[in-house]
């Protein structure tokens, strides 16, 4: 049976195939049309996936769409209405901002895919997030909570999942909390206040919540109450996304915590106005955290069970996951690689083989690189054309002389399989660098990534050496397998992997094991026999607000656009012509 999911319309639209059951293949629209968080429909990701699977749009059994336009619909308008007439001038623009042509998304899927009306099916937005992580985990039941800005009503629920003995699945969601009320919704409105792009800088917040102190969690708790039914609500009259598209926070907000911050100014944290704003981001990350740990709490009591399933982009908090694992009492925790709206396209093929369909339970394989692959000849190609040095070496010299250029402070764009599904680059569309010194931290930040010094950087080490070097709880590599956690370093190593400690001395640690990406885990080994420390800085292979690189030719643009010193696709180094530049030796 071939299922086609799509997620689209709001931000990071993405197409996956479901074949028999398993993943085929998925990737996001932003990844092939080079657009940064495309909302686009996907058409050419779903392209993309039907050509690769060699499949004509008739040979579907089924295209999805990850939530319920109508739904989504009734909410807009129901919201419009409760705000009139304050909502009047805004209603329309709401409407084309945030629906646009979804409403009618059957017809659009049918006319552009060629398929007939009855094959588009429609999952709600939070059963797309649970099937997407729940089912894609090595589990067979669990505790599911799914959690983001807003879907057509719901902004969190929670539920359980099981594999029945007779092959069949369930994903029963029990209980939601709905619009305007949303935990998503309340870190976005930091987001925005703080002066960064909604949806994109969410990362920021949280990277900026290590260089301040949570003194202003009274001021939140004005902002969210917990209500005696487990949930919480939030106070309204310190919002306005509810009914205005303009702006997210309203004038009471900012009587409460000052004057927002101008977007284009400059985060300077000896000031008193930039150490407010970092004491802002610890102080909303502090209560989400409070906050997402009571719930799972009570969540762990309710099911007695020791998994639990995160869905939803509130997943990619990486500080609040970490919290959860270790505070809940859930012994583990699944968080998927794209547990945001892009990894709904999966989501809901999943949910509409298992649940709408009946199909039995299949075994998932446990990785991220369901996109295109890369082809060394490629670079080697365009590479020689423009007269940089080519080797093409067999796969052990080269991952000795990859090795070789780590150890010698060589900054490396490494290229290697199929592209990653989701917003972290876990191996196969990676810049790579020697974790030691600061001096690699700031060099990426001004010559490559041209980024806010505050995001730290995250490193990759074998998952049998990870705890070694950093404060691993019980689940806690689980957890770190497709970057999900934030945990200490060991203090004892923080001096030598400075590239990697963030201010707080925690890490967003990749827990590699040697199956889900061999080249990888080799070239660790092998930087680990020059260096002592296994452990290499593994950022996104993209420069600022530009999607991770996909085929060969954007990770050879990359690379001549910025100080990246050595590029890698599967078995070809290249160079740069003008390389002379001598660089000291970085050996820890
Ligand atoms: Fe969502």
């Amino acid at each position: 049976m071939n299922i086609l999911g799509v997620s689209a319309h709001y931000h990071d639209s993405a197409a996956a195939l479901v074949i028999d059951g398993q993943p085929f293949c998925a990737v996001q629209e932003e990844r092939l049309s080079r657009h940064k968080g495309d909302a686009a429909f996907p058409m050419l990701a779903i392209e993309w996936c039907l050509e690769h699977a060699g499949l004509e749009p008739e040979a579907l059994d089924a295209v999805v769409f990850y939530e319920r336009p109508m739904l989504k619909f009734d909410r807009i308008l129901t919201c419009a209405l409760r705000a009139f007439p304050h909502s009047w001038g805004t209603f329309p623009k709401a409407m084309k901002n945030t629906l646009g042509e979804k409403v009618w998304m059957r017809g659009i899927i049918s006319s552009r895919l060629g398929v007939p009306g009855r094959k588009v099916l429609f999952t709600e937005h939070h059963q797309s997030h649970a099937a997407a992580t729940f089912l894609t985990a090595p589990t067979s039941r669990a505790a599911i909570l799914t959690a983001d800005g807003v879907g057509e009503w719901a902004t969190l629920s929670v539920g359980r999942g099981e594999q029945n003995t007779n092959g069949g699945t369930e994903i029963n969601l029990l209980r939601e909390i709905r619009f305007p009320h949303s935990l998503g919704m309340l870190y976005s409105t930091f987001t925005a206040y703080l002066g960064f792009r909604v949806n994109e800088g969410e990362y920021k917040v949280m990277g900026l919540a290590a260089y301040g102190r949570p003194t202003m969690t009274d001021k939140v708790h004005q902002l969210i109450q917990r209500t005696s039914d487990g949930a919480f609500s939030l106070n309204l009259d310190y919002f306005e996304y509810h009914t205005t598209a303009r702006r997210s926070y309203s004038d009471r907000f900012i009587e409460l915590f000052g004057p927002p911050r101008d977007p284009y100014a400059p985060i300077d944290l000896e000031t008193a106005d930039g150490s407010r704003f970092a004491d802002c981001a610890a102080s909303v990350q502090q209560v989400l955290g409070d906050t997402l740990v009571e719930m799972t709490q009570a969540l762990h009591q309710e099911t007695a069970l020791p998994d639990l399933c995160l869905g939803g982009g509130v997943a990619l908090n990486g500080v609040a996951n970490a919290r959860i694992l270790a505070e809940s009492g859930f012994e583990r925790l699944f968080v998927p690689p794209a547990p945001g709206d892009a990894g709904c396209a999966l989501g809901a093929a999943l949910y509409a083989d298992r649940i709408h369909f009946g199909n039995p339970h299949r075994d998932m394989p446990d990785h991220p690189f369901w996109g295109p692959s890369i082809d060394g000849e490629e670079l080697a190609r365009l590479a020689r054309e423009d007269g940089h040095p080519v080797d093409q070496l067999d796969d052990d010299l080269l991952i000795d002389q990859i090795a070789d250029d780590l150890a010698a402070g060589r900054i490396v764009g490494w290229m290697d399989g199929a592209l990653e599904f989701g917003p972290r680059a876990l191996g196969h569309r990676s810049i790579l660098a020697a974790p030691h010194a600061i001096e690699i931290r700031d060099q990426l930040n001004r010559e490559i990534k041209f980024r806010e010094e505050f995001r730290p950087f995250a490193p990759v080490a074998p998952v049998e050496a990870a705890d070694k070097y950093f404060e691993l709880p019980q689940g806690g590599a689980r957890l770190s397998r497709f970057m999900s956690g934030v945990f200490p370093v060991r203090p004892v190593w923080r001096s030598r992997l400075q590239a990697i400690t963030h201010i707080d001395g925690t890490a967003r640690l990749q827990a590699l094991e040697r199956d889900m990406s061999p080249r990888l885990y080799s070239l660790l080994e092998a930087y680990g026999q020059r260096t002592g420390i296994p452990v290499l800085l593994n950022t996104s292979f993209n420069l600022a607000g530009e999607p991770i690189v996909n085929r060969v030719a954007e990770g050879y643009s990359t690379f001549l656009r910025c100080g990246i010193d050595v590029l890698v696709a599967d078995r070809t180094r290249v160079t740069k012509r003008a390389t002379a530049r001598r660089k000291e030796d970085v050996r820890a």
